[in-house]
């Protein structure tokens, strides 16, 4: 099916009912943006031949980052000429210079414009440096150079999490025009590790309006990532609103979304299957809906009655199965049940049938992967205090440095102690060492408020974290037992990489390797696999699965040797129904979770409140009419 030849939009299937906008999930982001740019590159060239322009509306973000790159490509290796394309931007921050290193002009001549042959007097980018008074007029200038270019044949969008395009954030009615915008809290906060702290991100922007991207021709809007689910969720399939932007795409004739699998999962298609169509009844489809009933009706498991399924949507499941509700709600209840363990490595000693992780062997080697120190734990610190505990010799790997999160003032901080120690005399013969200081304090005024670190000032603030995790890690356990590693791996891509920009290398998946081939672990817990693919959980644990792959498929399958469980951290939750460990934490151990937390100072508000969505999880299960527990940690077997 084309993506660009929308002609499907009104032939939906019985499937795809609740989709007021056509939709179309792709097994990952790489293979819809190939597609998506081999048919942008098919439209430039008959374009071509016609001797006429093609005129795009390009977006910014690390969504279209994989197009972009597919695009280079094929300029580089298959002659792709972008002479006749004119491209028009989105928006661009308001009040940063066209060099700072995060103004969207900046972005698209890193991403697109300095690898391929678009002529120069063709890219037009909204201009964040106009002066207050001459805002209206420019805006009105771009609009007419649109139009003077023939309108936009095709518009690429992404969709920020207030589900904006372009930065029309929630208010921006159907028919607004390029001007300039507040940026809402929630947007400011998602650009945060871009700015290196909230605060240093811009208030305002300009943006293209709604309308003006309604007047494009063809509309593709690109979302990655279990983050984007909800949104996509509420654009596609929810009532037109200008709390949403994205949701007038519905009244756009050629408006398609792309979507990756994590992003489609909260398509009615996707999640409650049964509602469109007839499905094959096994065990988790079963579990998924009974779960989904007793969430709806607000009613526990054993407590559903016949009709509660029928009136639901989902007598489909007691005709099939030919059980009453009665049996149905046990199984499930009893498979939910045996999901909860305060056993993580295992129960030694027990029959572990209807346990999450086997008995044997014990102690285990248990590999926590952390893409960045603190991931592990916002995801898993009062299970890794559990693993502890309970004498397993765990070993947290802090796959990258995270120095990109760690403030100028930590680093500032650090320089003036030691500095201070050298000149009181204290570190007496610190010649080296207050000379290093005082680079390090050149540097973060050399680099200016937004300016790039430099490798000594990246290796600092590194250290730095180095030093949180420690600390973290100390409460979770290491210190009680006087046992546990936390080892730092550094993977390359993360040390000359940028937030949003980040990509995999060859390196990344041979340190792991490494890494797994000599800590030969018997349990790992990772996580990533639902994240937004330019993000460093996603890129970690694709070396992780790259690694695993290359070990297990040469030396066979490890099923049954060691499990793979996977957590989240900065991602959405595990639902209920996706959980296959649930691990209970006492009062104490959702404290000592949030003194853990503590230890990290570069943690946004949300992050810190991890223990609350571990509270929420507990709460959900209760509802289900399992036991009540103050906070539960969740995994998913690999
Ligand atoms: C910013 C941009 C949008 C983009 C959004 C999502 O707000 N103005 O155009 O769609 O971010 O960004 P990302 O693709 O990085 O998730």
């Amino acid at each position: 099916m084309s993506i660009l030849d929308a002609a499907g939009k009104k032939q939906l299937t019985q499937q795809e009912r609740f989709e007021k906008t056509r939709t179309l999930v792709y097994g990952s982001s790489a293979k819809a943006s190939t597609e998506l740019a081999s048919e942008v590159a098919a439209l430039i060239r008959s374009r071509k031949e016609e001797g006429k322009n093609v005129v795009l509306g390009l977006a910014t973000g690390s969504t279209p980052v994989p197009f972009y790159r597919a695009l280079i490509r094929l300029h580089k290796e298959e002659g792709l000429s972008f002479e006749n394309v004119i491209t028009f931007n989105l928006d661009e921050y308001y009040g940063l210079v066209r060099d700072h290193p995060e103004s969207y002009y900046r972005f698209m001549r890193d991403q697109l414009f300095d690898h391929v042959d678009v002529p120069e007097a063709n890219i037009n980018i909204p201009d964040g440096t106009v002066s207050l008074d001459t805002v209206y007029e420019s805006c009105l200038d771009y609009e007419k150079k649109i139009e003077d270019a023939g309108g936009l044949d095709l518009q690429i969008l992404g969709i920020g999490r207030t589900g904006h395009i372009g930065f029309n954030e929630p208010g921006s009615t159907e028919d607004s025009i390029t001007r300039m915008i507040t940026l809402d809290r929630v947007t400011r906060q998602d650009a945060a590790a871009d700015f290196m702290g909230v605060a240093n991100v811009p208030r305002s922007a300009i943006t293209m309006g709604v309308g003006t991207i309604l007047k494009a021709e063809r509309i593709v809007l690109m979302a990655w990532g279990g983050n984007k689910a909800e949104i996509v969720r509420d654009a596609v399939e929810g009532e037109i609103t200008d709390q949403i932007s994205a949701s007038f795409l519905q009244n756009h004739p050629n408006a398609t979304f792309l979507v990756d699998q994590a992003a489609s999962t909260r398509l009615t298609r996707v999640r409650y299957p049964w509602l469109v169509g007839s499905v094959d009844w096994d065990d988790s489809m079963t579990k998924r809906a009974v779960v989904w009933l007793s969430q709806k009706l607000e009613k526990p498991f054993l407590k559903l009655v016949d009709e509660d399924y029928n009136e639901a949507g989902a007598g489909e499941l007691l005709a099939s199965t030919s059980h009453e509700a009665y049996q149905v709600n046990i199984d499930v209840f009893n498979a939910v049940q045996h999901t909860i363990s305060g056993w993580p490595g295992g129960k030694p000693g027990v029959d572990d049938e209807n346990r999450p992780e086997r008995a044997e062997p014990n102690p285990k080697n248990v590999l926590v992967l952390s893409p960045e120190p603190s991931d592990a734990f916002i995801g898993m610190g009062g299970t890794i205090d559990r693993l502890i505990d309970q004498g397993h010799n765990v070993n947290i790997v802090c796959q990258t440095s995270g120095n990109l999160r760690v403030s100028d003032a930590a680093a500032h901080n650090f320089a003036s102690v030691v500095s201070e120690m050298a000149e009181t005399g204290i570190g007496e013969g610190w010649d080296a060492q207050a000379k290093y200081a005082g680079e390090i304090q050149q540097a973060l005024e050399d680099k200016g408020e937004f300016g790039v670190d430099p490798d000594l000032v990246r290796k600092l603030k590194g250290l730095i974290l180095r030093g949180e995790a420690r600390d973290a890690a100390s409460i979770c356990g290491y210190q009680r037992k006087k046992v546990g590693k936390v080892t730092f791996v550094d993977l390359p891509f993360y040390e000359t990489g940028r937030y949003r920009r980040f990509h995999l290398r060859q390196e990344d998946v041979d340190s792991m390797q490494a890494l797994l081939q000599s800590f030969s672990p018997d349990s790992v817990f990772a996580t990533g696999d639902a994240s937004d693919p330019s993000s460093p959980q996603a890129i970690c644990f694709a070396a992780f699965r790259q690694a695993w792959q290359k070990i297990y498929d040469c030396e066979g399958s490890r099923d049954g040797e060691c499990s793979v469980w996977l957590y989240r951290s900065r991602d959405q939750p595990l639902e209920s129904h996706e959980i296959e460990m649930a691990v209970p934490m006492s009062p104490d151990q959702a404290a000592i979770k949030s003194d853990a937390l503590r230890k990290f100072n570069s943690l946004s508000e949300q992050e810190y409140n991890a223990a609350q969505r571990n509270r929420d999880i507990a709460i959900s299960y209760d509802h289900l009419g399992m036991a009540q527990y103050e906070a539960i940690e969740a995994f998913r077997r690999w």
